[in-house]
Order: C-alpha cells, then sequence, then structure tokens
C-alpha cells in the first residue's frame, strides 16, 4: 500500500524521538494506521547539530516552510515550540490542506482558538495529545473516552520539569538549580526552564483540559498561576510531618459559582495517588459524575514517551484520511457552535483549605492572638504544630492547617496577622486540597 508521506517541523527532543519510534516500531504503526508512514522532509534550525536519530533518506532544510509547502505530503507534524514562528507554520498548513499534528501546548493554549477556527474553515484537523502530560493519553481519555460525564473537578501534576525538581530536592536533598540542570539536559524542560519553574507550562495544559472539560474556549490569560520556586525546604519537611506532601498541581474545578482555573504549589495528602507521583511521572485525577475518580498516570516529557503521543495522533490522522473526515472528533470535543458561556472565577472566589506558616516571636499570647483573628473570621484550625526556636534565635514557625474557607476571607486574615507586632515577614501560604 502507497505509504503517507509526512514533514516534521523540528528534529529535537521530540521531532528526534518519534524518528526513532516511527523507524524502530514501522510495521505495527503501519499495521494499526493501515498504510506504511514515512518521514521524507524535515525542518531543523541547524543542519550542522548532531541528531539523536537517523536522518538517513529525509530531505533536511533549514527554512521550515518548504516543508509546510511540500505538496508530496499529507500532513506535518510541529515540533518547534513557541507562538511565533509555530503560528505562522500550522497556519499556512492549515490553508495549504495540510491537517498538523504539534507537540506545542502554548501554541494550543494561546492561539488554540484561532487554530482551531482556521482549520475548521479548511476542513482539516490539529492534533495536539503530546501537549499535555506527556505519553499519557489525557486528551483522548477527557475528550472521548469520558465524553459521557458531566466532569466536576480535574487536578493533575502536570510538568514533569517541575515534579522532578521537587522530588530529588525532597528526597536527596539536591540544590535547585542543580536538578534544573539535569532536567535540562534531559530533555524535559522547556526551552525557556522559567515556563516550567514558575507554572507557565502547567498552565497552558490546563487551559487545554479545562476547555475540553467544560467545552469552553481556551482562556489561557484566565489561569491564576504561581510557580515552584518560593517553596523552601523547610515547608516540605513541615507538611511532611503533618502527613502531607507538596505537589505542583493544576486544577479545574466547576462549582455553582463558576469555572475555577489554577496551577499552584498544593499540599496533597501523602496517601493520595498524586501525592505519590514522583521524578518526570505525571498523573492527571478527573472526576466524573457517572464514572467516579479516575486516574491517569505516566511520563510527562522526554524524547520517546512524548513521540508516542505525536504518533498516536499520526496514526489516527491517517487511519481517517480515506473518506472519514466527516466522523473526525471535533478538536476539544465540542464542535463550535455548542461551546458554552464561561464563567471564569479568580482566586479570590475559589474556596481552600490551607497551610500557613507564621514566622512569631517566642512567647505567650501570640498563638492565641492568631487564632482569635481567625475565629473572628469564622475560620476553623484542623492542625497547629509549633517549632522549638532554632538555636540562637528568638523566632519560632507556627504552622496552621486550615479547613476550607474561601481565598478573599483567608486574606483578610493574612493581612491582620501580618500586622501582628510579634509576627515577622510574610505569611507563608500554600493551598490544600484532599482530592475528594
Ligand atoms: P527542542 O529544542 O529539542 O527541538 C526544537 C527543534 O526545532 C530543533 O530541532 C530545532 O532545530 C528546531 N527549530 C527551532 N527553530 C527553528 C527554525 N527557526 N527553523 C527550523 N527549525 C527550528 O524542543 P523539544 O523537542 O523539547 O520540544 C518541541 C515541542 O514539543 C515544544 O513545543 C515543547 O513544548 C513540546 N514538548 C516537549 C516535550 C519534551 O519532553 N521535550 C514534551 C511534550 C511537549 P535544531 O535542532 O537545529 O536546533
Ligand atoms: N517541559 C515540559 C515538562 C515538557 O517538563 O513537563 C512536557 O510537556
Amino acid at each position: 500500500m502507497k505509504p503517507v508521506k509526512i514533514g516534521l517541523l523540528g528534529l529535537g527532543t521530540v521531532g528526534g524521538g518519534t524518528v526513532n519510534v516511527l523507524q524502530r516500531n514501522s510495521e505495527e504503526i503501519a499495521r494499526r494506521a493501515g498504510r506504511p508512514i514515512e518521514v521524507v522532509h524535515a525542518a531543523v534550525r541547524s543542519l550542522g547539530r548532531e541528531r539523536i536519530c537517523d536522518t538517513q533518506g529525509i530531505l533536511l532544510t533549514e527554512d521550515p516552510f518548504e516543508v509546510v509547502r511540500n505538496p508530496e505530503l499529507d500532513l506535518v507534524v510541529e515540533l518547534i515550540g513557541g507562538c511565533g514562528l509555530a503560528k505562522e507554520l500550522v497556519l499556512e498548513a492549515i490553508s495549504l490542506g495540510k491537517h498538523v499534528v504539534t507537540a506545542n501546548k502554548a501554541l494550543i493554549a494561546e492561539c488554540g482558538n484561532e487554530i482551531f477556527a482556521a482549520a475548521e474553515k479548511k476542513g482539516v484537523s490539529i492534533f495536539y495529545e503530546a501537549g499535555v502530560a506527556g505519553g499519557i493519553p489525557i486528551i483522548k481519555a477527557l475528550r472521548e473516552g469520558l465524553s459521557a460525564n458531566r466532569i466536576e473537578w480535574l487536578a493533575g501534576i502536570i510538568n514533569g520539569t517541575g515534579n522532578f525538581i521537587l522530588s530529588e530536592m525532597r528526597d536527596k536533598g539536591r540544590e535547585f538549580s542543580d536538578v534544573l540542570k539535569e532536567a535540562q539536559e534531559l530533555g524535559y524542560a522547556e526551552a525557556d526552564p522559567t515556563f516550567d519553574v514558575e507554572g507557565i507550562d502547567a498552565a497552558h495544559k490546563l487551559t487545554i483540559l479545562a476547555s475540553i472539560a467544560y467545552g469552553i474556549p481556551l482562556k489561557f490569560d484566565k489561569v491564576y498561576t504561581e510557580g515552584i520556586s518560593k517553596i523552601t525546604p523547610q515547608d516540605v519537611i513541615y507538611a511532611g510531618e503533618l502527613g502531607y506532601v507538596i505537589k505542583h498541581l493544576g486544577i479545574a474545578r466547576r462549582s455553582q459559582a463558576g469555572i475555577e482555573m489554577r496551577v499552584h504549589p498544593t499540599l496533597v495528602p501523602a496517601s493520595n495517588m498524586l501525592g505519590k507521583v514522583d521524578g518526570v511521572m505525571n498523573a492527571v485525577m478527573v472526576n466524573g459524575d457517572a464514572v467516579g475518580n479516575t486516574f491517569y498516570y505516566g511520563p510527562g516529557a522526554g524524547a520517546e514517551p512524548t513521540a508516542s503521543a505525536v504518533l498516536a495522533d499520526v496514526i489516527d490522522l491517517v487511519r481517517s484520511l480515506e473518506g472519514l473526515a466527516a466522523h473526525r472528533v471535533a478538536h476539544t470535543g465540542f464542535a463550535a457552535d455548542q461551546l458554552g458561556e464561561d464563567n471564569l472565577l479568580s482566586i479570590d472566589q475559589i474556596s481552600s483549605a490551607y497551610y500557613l506558616r507564621i514566622e512569631v516571636l517566642d512567647r505567650a499570647g501570640v498563638m492565641a492572638s492568631v487564632a482569635s483573628i481567625l475565629g473572628e473570621l469564622d475560620i476553623s484550625i484542623e492542625a497547629i504544630i509549633q517549632k522549638e526556636p532554632r538555636e540562637g534565635e528568638t523566632r519560632i514557625p507556627l504552622i496552621l492547617l486550615t479547613h476550607v474557607v474561601e481565598e478573599q476571607r483567608l486574606n483578610q486574615a493574612i493581612e491582620r496577622i501580618e500586622a501582628l507586632k510579634p509576627v515577622s515577614g510574610s505569611v507563608v501560604r500554600i493551598r490544600m486540597d484532599h482530592l475528594d
């Protein structure tokens, strides 16, 4: 049978992994897709660079538009990243009637509404499974496998680099910068690693998940985003003493008030499955009204795990090239005229339980003053620990866990606590979620 010819834009970590997996599993993939699939054309920034894959038989170019405009290609795979050149290339491919597979979550989260509209107009598809949680087929699970459910909430560890850093710091006491460097060498990190560390990458992914879960347009700018760079080893230890671990979670939740989308460090019970997800592994827990809790786990980054998702999309597209286009699932699982009105909540409007660390003078009555502020604002306390003063210090950390309260009310309490004379510095606040 005539092979399907595809072009790759980018031959770095993910592009190289894609070529390797396709070459290694070519027979199995051809049996599944119904036709052999061949990479015949690929664009790179620098032809002289060493590659992780064998490029024999692939025409290489430094002009990515050459690939997009190659009339022999049935589809192109965008693996360059970012929203500049990648967007131009994808829109050009669409205008030429080509289907596109991409691993670029920034592109989908920030420009997806425009790209999907252009693709729908032209009758082509944009597949982006690799954009969220690396090798875990979470897009397919949420968009198709759970399509009978009303999705109540989802919570996930959706950045491999960040989870790798947190795990290595906690388990091996390694320095933040040292672990980040290793994540970059392993090909996990984004071109700009602040995207990983400050939660921007996770916010891109959460935007996509929320759009599929709730049938709303992609609204990246509405995601509340907080990174992991301010987490101290101290908080990791205290959380552990209380039976929690700190994870960087993306959370989308539907309540009567509206839809929450937030990315921030979160205390989760150490016994919860999400609390046990370490290293570069990712996991997403999805709660649907019919199915209850479901859990998806796997590698969140890296060459071949990501290639697994890229190629699954390519195979899906190849299967539908022969006249099945009309049955293809809409880009977010909801046709454009079915997208709902969204009522996206700001972080002040959410409710959560909280971990608070307050540095106070070690003297009588301080704990009572803090407790009375919380009591006056009707914020109930789940647990308190007061640590011994460190040698030579007169201040002690007071650790408090609260029950669920509106963030707005907690902000008032924090403001009043910080104004107390015996309290120094800012109160450290980390949201908690029991994931129930
Ligand atoms: P890399 O930096 O490893 O690869 C990028 C590729 O794009 C390189 O081959 C580079 O060429 C090429 N490129 C860059 N600029 C140009 C240009 N102007 N013209 C032609 N080619 C160009 O990135 P990754 O493979 O890690 O990531 C690719 C995409 O996949 C990103 O969107 C990323 O967010 C996403 N992703 C990455 C994952 C991972 O684990 N790494 C996991 C999931 C998604 P050259 O090699 O010559 O420099
Ligand atoms: N930089 C991303 C991560 C790649 O570490 O999760 C996978 O999307």
